[in-house]
């Protein structure tokens, strides 16, 4: 691992400038800020163009904000309190036929979900936000008050969106890690040829 970004070879710099930071100013944002990630992520490709990612949503000074800041786990609360809007990231687990035939599981609904996130985060990146992606969520309180069907559905993650604002501002505890993280090694990564472990 490094603890710079510096490519190997050369990458857009999008992809070294993107980081999971925690500290937000706590402003809000504008909801069209938010859509426009959420439309980068609505391009992304899926097996067969199924696109089984779901969001739900809400901004800074939306009457239900408090309850997503609640969706994050205590650690990610203590910072992610700050956000200007979370994001709660679904996939749906089967197909949803228009034709009357029976809906079929989805077997990459997880992976493709994955692509849609990424596009999103870049997309914040792009716009000068931060987009920091949570498995440190809240599943229960989460299935609970929206009401999601856990057969139809999978919890991914949370994404707590904002502006950036001075480590400083931070809790103590995490600001030793307000840094851009490092990397393995591309050939420990990419392998010609043979697998290698
Ligand atoms: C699926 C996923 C779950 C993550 N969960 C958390 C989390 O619960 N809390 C947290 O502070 N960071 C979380 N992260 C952020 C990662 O720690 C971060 O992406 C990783 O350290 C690489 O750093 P970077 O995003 O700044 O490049 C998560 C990231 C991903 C992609």
């Amino acid at each position: 691992m490094t603890d710079e970004r510096k490519p190997g070879h050369p990458v857009n710099p999008i992809f070294l400038e993107r980081w999971s930071a925690r500290s937000f100013t706590g402003e809000a944002m504008p909801e069209g800020d938010l859509l426009t990630m959420f439309e980068a992520a609505r391009w992304a490709h899926s097996a067969s163009n199924r696109q089984p990612w779901r969001f739900s949503y809400a901004l800074r000074g939306d009457p239900n904000f408090q309850r997503y800041v609640h969706f994050l786990d205590d650690g990610n609360q203590q910072w992610g309190h700050k956000a200007a809007a979370i994001v709660i990231v679904i996939s749906a687990k089967f197909t949803t036929p228009t034709d009357g035939s029976e809906p079929r599981p989805i077997g990459t609904h997880s992976l493709d979900t994955g692509a849609a996130l990424q596009s999103f985060t870049l997309q914040a990146a792009m716009m000068g936000y931060v987009a920091h992606p949570m498995a440190g969520i809240e599943k229960d309180r989460i299935v609970a008050e929206l009401g999601i069907d856990q057969e139809r559905y999978k919890i991914e993650a949370g994404i707590a969106i904002g502006r950036l604002a001075d480590k400083e501002l931070l809790p103590e505890k995490f600001q030793e890690r307000e840094k851009k993280s490092g990397r393995r090694p591309l050939d420990e990564t990419a392998f010609k040829g043979m697998f290698r472990r």
